[in-house]
């Protein structure tokens, strides 16, 4: 399929048809190419491969079953080109090493995922790159952190553990009246719930890792942008750096976001149910999800969203460290653990200091049914 038609197409048929040249063959799943390298005909078209980087060379700079997901994931963005990389932290570093350079200045929220903020924060002013951090929600601290310098402005919206909202449109039209890039993390929403480019940002970037990949068994990450900017990043922190998606990984990956429009559906439908749940629940003292009317974000969700998947956190009245880690290991669906994003659901205890010292419980709601979740909740509150 021609990529400029997926301009046209709607959600649901960019997951099922963007990128597949394959249908000639009667495949409706495209080959796996695990191949590292890619061979030429003559010298002479070997010698003129650098014009041509789109004709298959070496897996580091492109890779047939790579390109398959990379359109998908560019055309559910609406942006021009998608790079896959070997995580969403290589995706990160990428696209803030990309627009930001000895001497340069990067404003960007508290709310970050935390290896994010280690990277600008510890990391970076090694290469002369200092970071100012800000309470994302206000805009006028974004704005008065500003200096000359100021190259780019990163967001992370919605937040993972108290889904902090960033107005992304009002942030876009400030960094560009000053000349500022903008990259925003957009793992939580996905595209099916937001659609960063659409509002201004130049650099928008995943943890294919967490929805897009859906079944916790690919670590990936992609940055989407315009033409321009991403072939320029794929030829400097792509090909130097280096960390590129494995093909299996890509195959895995076009596997998954055939269904991200059902997923996702899913995961909001039984959020928002927990959530309200929670929220009128005695042994609850407050339920942070964005989809909730009570939270902070609300109105700028109804603007910039169309939806708010299937994480949320709240703080349980039962404050004992002990109580708190006895809930979320009682729990029978609920599995342990770090990641989110997958068919499973998850629960982990968390603190957030300095901003809070008290304790909370940040839970991925799977795809497992509804009123089994919320029965098992029910059941482990009531113990404790
Ligand atoms: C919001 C967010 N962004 C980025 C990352 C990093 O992704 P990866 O683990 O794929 O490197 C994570 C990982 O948990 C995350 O939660």
């Amino acid at each position: 399929m021609p990529q400029d038609e997926t301009h046209d197409w709607e959600f649901e048929t960019i997951c099922q048809h963007a990128g597949e040249d394959y249908s000639h063959l009667g495949a409706v799943v495209p080959p796996l190419f695990q191949n590292s390298l890619f061979t030429y005909k003559s010298a002479e078209q070997f010698h003129s491969r650098i014009q041509n980087w789109e004709s298959w060379d070496y897996t580091r700079v492109n890779n047939p079953t790579l390109e398959v997901a990379q359109q998908k994931i560019a055309g559910l963005e609406r942006t021009e080109l998608c790079r896959l990389t070997g995580s969403g932290m290589a995706a990160i570093s990428a696209a803030v090493m990309n627009a930001a350079h000895a001497g340069d200045h990067v404003i960007c929220t508290t709310a970050a995922y935390g290896p994010t903020i280690a990277l600008l924060r510890d990391y970076l002013p090694q290469f002369g790159v200092q970071t100012t951090f800000v309470d994302g929600t206000d805009l006028d601290q974004i704005e008065h952190a500003i200096q000359p310098n100021t190259k780019l402005i990163y967001m992370e919206t919605p937040g993972t553990f108290f889904f902090d909202i960033q107005d992304i449109e009002a942030i876009c039209s400030l960094a560009r009246s000053r000349g500022i890039l903008t990259a925003l993390d957009n793992s939580c929403a996905t595209p099916y719930f937001q659609k960063p480019a659409t509002l201004g940002v130049d650099y928008v970037v995943h943890t294919v890792t967490k929805y897009l990949g859906g079944h916790s068994d690919v670590v990936a990450g992609a940055v989407c942008g315009s033409r321009d900017r991403i072939r320029d990043l794929i030829w400097k922190e792509g090909l130097i750096l280096g960390a590129v998606c494995d093909p299996f990984a890509g195959w895995l990956i076009t596997r998954s976001l055939r269904t991200l429009a059902l997923r996702m559906e899913r995961h909001q439908s039984s959020a928002l149910q927990v959530a309200k749940m929670l929220a009128s629940h005695p042994k609850v003292e407050r339920v942070y999800y964005p989809g909730l009317e009570s939270h902070p974000g609300y109105a700028i969700v109804k603007k910039q969203m169309t939806g708010t998947s299937g994480l949320l956190s709240f703080t349980p009245k039962f404050q004992q460290k002990e109580k708190v880690f006895q809930f979320c290991e009682n729990l029978r669906l609920f599995q342990i653990g770090c990641s989110w994003g997958g068919h499973e659901s998850l629960a982990i205890p968390v603190t957030a200091e300095p901003r809070s010292t008290q304790w909370h419980v940040r839970m991925s709601i799977g795809l497992e049914n509804v009123n089994d979740l919320m029965t098992d909740i029910c059941e482990q509150l009531d113990r404790c």
